[in-house]
């Protein structure tokens, strides 16, 4: 048998006997548990042992990720190869965020210089809106940035924002990425033209709802101020010639390249609506951040390597458990939209049941997430994680310090977190919620409806994240954190990571379908999706 194959077999056969114990009583079996399933990484603290793995499943675990070739992959990575090999392309995300005068190369092109001379153009840029030194067209500063874009253009910056704004900023950043136009609409409610720059953000600059939104936009600026407008449009593309044809001047158009995947761009221009709004500084200590965990990537051995364990973590959950689904539950309201940008990291790099090679996938790749902050989650689909018919597992990302608010109120943040990874691990036991309800003097009918509705299975299992506090250089590390364990585990599934043809046809049927929404001609379908579209055009 190939060592792949047998490698996956002996993760198989571990899972197997993993669903016959208690992960509790794992930490008295294995006196080293928390110390071989904790892990410190670039300022997060990650604790992998409320997980159903022995040490020994560990071991197979990191066998089956040296079998499938994750450190030459790791390397392959770092050095710039086409590792999308049906885009043929590097991705190359570590080079946008490593330290001026690094030199990286992307098959085997030296980029690190184009890199530094975008990111002093973009502090330049920045320095100039905040300062008030570029003005818009009646020669008023701007106060003001709509930031278009969807998807990896939309997703990184939005959480970005979110996660590090300022309680009163000084620039009203706001964010549209859908096509609908009552995105749009309420976003332009109360802003002034005359103060606001329009970032449009989109790689290939030929995106639906992107180029909609835009061209709303620019409509909206000429309407008020005239053609003399048009130096309130930025755009960040890497394909800057569209830009420039859409109308925005040159020095106002950031490129980044073809060997950047969208959704691991915001390190690249794609964050400057964050780094003018953050101020540059704040943008270069998030890059800072995500480079340490780079670093870490590179350097640490697979078993302490924080990505490798959190992807055979999930893997192990995916795989070996057979479970679909993961929540994501980070306990900070300013990573609400933590979740959202998973969504596409994980969904669309890993979402795929072809290998990169076109043979088909042996087993189960992405799993598909969801999730929204603690504790509003708790009073959602919780119920479900403690009680539902399928095990979910959880990744709960907590923030030691509060960065605003009282102090009182983060301990029952952090209580909750804490204390619902120990329910989903530990459960109730019904022998203990029947004790209960016999002290209560309940008649025993009663008590058999009632206990096995008060009893918690437990046994679900949770990756517990902790971060000091959330600012730049953690949040930076989380999101390459999550970057890398998703290469990881798409190197074992021998996925390329990397490219996204799923979303395609969606999109050239979408083009079909307007114009017949727009009168022209019925082209053939199926009859459900004819009915619709005799519904829409009647
Ligand atoms: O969803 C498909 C996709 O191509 C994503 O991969 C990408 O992040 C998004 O569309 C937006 O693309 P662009 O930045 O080219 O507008």
């Amino acid at each position: 048998m190939p060592q792949i194959d047998a490698a996956w077999a002996a993760l198989a056969k571990a899972a197997d006997a993993a669903r016959d114990r208690r992960i509790a009583g794992l930490f008295d079996a294995e006196p080293h548990r928390l110390s071989r399933l904790g892990v410190a990484a670039a300022g997060l603290d990650l604790d992998l042992s409320k997980q159903p793995w022995s040490l020994a499943d560990l071991d197979a675990a990191l066998r089956l990720a040296r079998a499938a070739g994750v450190e030459a992959a790791r390397d392959a990575l770092l050095a710039g190869e086409i590792v999308n090999r049906s885009e043929g392309r590097p991705a190359l995300h570590p080079a946008l965020r490593a330290p001026p005068g690094a030199d990286f190369h992307a098959a085997g092109q030296p980029v690190s210089a184009d890199v530094d001379a975008t990111r002093a153009a973009m502090a330049a840029f920045a320095a100039d809106i905040a300062s008030g030194r570029r003005k818009g067209a009646t020669s008023q500063p701007f106060t003001a940035i709509l930031h278009i874009g969807i998807g990896g253009s939309d997703l990184g910056p939005r959480l970005v924002w979110e996660a590090l704004k300022p309680l009163d900023p000084t620039i009203d950043l706001r964010f549209v990425a859908n096509v609908d136009p009552a995105e749009l609409a309420q976003a332009l409610v109360g802003l002034d033209p005359a103060r606001t720059l329009v970032v449009t953000v989109s790689k290939t600059f030929t995106t639906q709802e992107t180029l909609t939104n835009a061209e709303a936009a620019r409509a909206w600026l000429r309407a008020a101020l005239g053609p003399a407008s048009d130096s309130h449009l930025v755009a960040v593309s890497a394909s800057p010639d569209k830009a420039r044809a859409f109308g925005v001047p040159s020095d106002q158009v950031f490129a980044f390249w073809d060997w950047v995947g969208g959704r691991y761009s915001m390190w690249s221009a794609v964050g400057l609506s964050c780094a003018i709004a953050l101020g540059f500084d704040a943008f270069e200590r998030m890059l800072a951040g995500a480079a340490a965990m780079d670093a870490h990537f590179r350097e640490a051995p697979l078993e302490t390597n924080a990505p490798v364990l959190l992807a055979l973590a999930h893997l192990f959950n995916r795989d070996g458990l057979r479970r679909p689904l993961r929540a994501v539950v980070p306990y900070a309201q300013r990573l609400r939209l933590f979740a959202p940008f998973l969504q596409q990291l994980e969904m669309e790099s890993n979402g795929k049941r072809v290998s990169a090679s076109g043979g088909p996938i042996a087993h189960g790749s992405a799993a598909s997430v969801f999730g929204d902050a603690g504790t509003n989650g708790q009073h959602a689909f919780f119920q479900l994680l403690h009680q539902g018919t399928d095990v979910i597992p959880v990744d709960i990302v907590a923030v030691r310090q509060a960065r605003e608010g009282d102090p009182a109120a983060q301990r029952k943040l952090l209580a909750n977190a804490v204390a619902q990874a120990e329910a989903l691990m530990v459960g109730r036991p019904e022998a203990e919620v029947r004790a209960e309800l016999e002290g209560q003097g309940l008649p025993a009918a009663r008590i058999a409806e009632l206990a096995p509705q008060r009893t918690f299975p437990g046994d679900r299992p949770t990756c517990f994240i902790l971060l000091d506090r959330l600012d730049p250089q953690t949040l930076g590390a989380l999101i390459a954190l999550y970057e890398h364990k998703t290469f990881v585990e798409g190197v074992i599934w021998g996925i390329n990571s990397f490219d996204q043809w799923g979303v395609e046809l969606g999109k050239t049927l979408a083009v079909r379908v307007l114009a017949e929404l727009e009168g022209g001609a019925a082209g053939a379908h199926d009859p459900s999706t004819a009915a619709l579209i005799g519904k829409l055009t009647s």
